[in-house]
C-alpha cells in the first residue's frame, strides 16, 4: 500500500457466544431480536488494513493476501456504504485482511473481521468515535461484530433503532481465568450462513419463547460472570445454546448444523462436568463445540477431547481485550 493515502491497521478478536443472538426485528439493520453476552476470543484475531484512497474508482479488498470472492467483496462494499452514511467519509478504500486462523477452519471469522474493518476505516479517515458508537456501526457488517469491539466479557443491548443497539463490555478479560477449547469436528464451510439463518428464525414455533426467556438467562449468565460462580454459568449457557438450535432445527426450513460428532461432544462434556472437570459446551451455526472452562482445566479438557477420534483439532483461547490500532504483525 503506497503511503501518501491515510490508513490504519486495527486488529479485533473473535467471540464466543455464552447468550446467543439469532433472529432480528430488523434484518438490514441487524437490530437483535434478544440480547446476547459473548467472550472476545484472545488467540483468534483478525488484522485489517484501511487505506483511502482518492484514486481509486471502487472499493478494493484482498483476503490472506488474495482477491476477495466478488460476493465477499459484495458484503464488505454494502457494509462501507453504510459506514460512509453514518460517518460522513467519502471516497473507496483499499482494505487488506488476514485472520491469524485459517479461514476453513470452521471457526466464524465475520465477527473479527467487520470489528477491525470499523475500528481500521474510521481511525484511517482520522476520526475518533466513541466505543459505542464503533459497536453500533461494526453491528451493520456482523451483528456480532458489535461485540467484538469492547473489552473482555461483553453485552450487546437490542434497541429499537440504530444508535441504541449497542455493546459494551461488563468484566475485563482478567476478571475471570475461563478458557475456550474448541473441538473442530468439521472445517467445511457452513451449508446456511449465519444472516440466512437469523432471516428464517421467525418460522420456528420455538423462537418466540428463546426470546421471551433471553432477558432473563443473560441476567443469570451475566451474574454467575461477576460471581465467578461457574455451576450456575454452566447450566444457562449449555440451556441458551440447545435453544437456539431447537429453534434452528426447527425452522421453515430447518437447519441442522449438528453432526453425529458433535452430539458426542455434547455428552461427554456433560460427563466430564458431573465427574467434576468445570466444563460446559456452546455451539454457534456449525457443527464445532466450544467448551468453555475453568483455565485450569484447560490442559485436562484438550487431552480428553484429544482422545475423540471425531475430533479433527483443538483449539484454545483465553478471554480477550478490545479491538485496538496496531502496527500489522501478520502476513498473508
Ligand atoms: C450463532 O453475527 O454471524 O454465532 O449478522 O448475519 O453476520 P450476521 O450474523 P452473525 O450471527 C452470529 C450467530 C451465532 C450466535 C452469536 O454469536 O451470538
Amino acid at each position: 500500500m503506497s503511503q501518501e493515502f491515510p490508513q490504519a491497521t486495527a486488529r479485533a478478536h473473535s467471540n464466543i457466544a455464552f447468550i446467543k443472538y439469532w433472529g432480528n426485528i430488523d434484518d438490514q439493520l441487524r437490530l437483535p431480536a434478544n440480547p446476547s453476552l459473548s467472550m472476545n476470543l484472545a488467540n483468534l484475531y483478525t488484522e485489517t488494513t484501511v487505506q483511502w484512497d482518492t484514486t481509486l474508482i471502487r472499493d478494493t479488498l484482498t483476503l490472506n493476501g488474495e482477491v476477495a470472492s466478488p460476493k465477499a467483496l459484495q458484503r464488505v462494499v454494502t457494509f462501507l456504504d453504510e459506514l460512509r452514511q453514518h460517518t460522513g467519509i467519502q471516497g473507496y478504500a483499499k482494505i487488506s485482511s488476514v485472520n491469524n486462523f485459517p479461514m476453513g477452519a470452521g471457526i466464524a471469522s465475520s465477527a473479527s473481521a467487520f470489528a477491525a474493518l470499523t475500528l481500521a476505516a474510521v481511525t484511517a479517515a482520522g476520526l475518533s468515535l466513541a466505543e459505542r458508537q464503533l459497536t453500533t456501526i461494526a453491528r451493520l457488517g456482523s451483528g456480532s461484530a458489535s461485540r467484538s469491539i469492547p473489552c473482555g466479557f461483553v453485552e450487546w443491548h437490542t434497541g429499537n433503532i440504530h444508535e441504541d443497539s449497542y455493546a459494551e463490555s461488563i468484566a475485563p478479560p482478567e476478571y475471570w481465568e475461563i478458557a475456550d477449547v474448541i473441538a473442530i469436528i468439521s472445517d467445511e464451510h457452513k451449508a446456511v450462513v449465519s444472516h440466512e439463518g437469523h432471516e428464517t428464525a421467525h418460522t420456528s414455533d420455538l423462537q418466540a419463547a428463546r426470546v421471551a426467556g433471553a432477558h432473563e438467562r443473560l441476567r443469570v449468565c451475566k451474574q454467575a460472570i461477576l460471581d465467578r460462580d461457574f455451576g450456575t454459568f454452566a447450566e444457562v449457557v449449555e440451556h441458551d445454546s440447545n435453544l437456539m438450535h431447537a429453534v434452528m432445527m426447527t425452522s421453515k426450513p430447518p437447519l441442522f448444523y449438528w453432526h453425529p460428532a458433535t452430539l458426542t461432544v455434547m455428552n461427554c462434556v456433560r460427563q466430564w462436568r458431573q465427574e467434576g472437570l468445570e466444563v460446559c459446551y456452546t455451539l454457534d451455526a456449525g457443527p464445532n463445540a466450544h467448551c468453555i472452562c475453568i483455565r485450569s482445566a484447560a490442559e485436562q479438557v484438550s487431552q480428553k477431547l484429544q482422545t475423540l477420534s471425531e475430533v479433527k483439532e483443538v483449539r484454545f483461547s483465553t478471554p480477550g481485550g478490545p479491538a485496538v490500532i496496531v502496527e500489522p504483525t501478520l502476513d498473508p
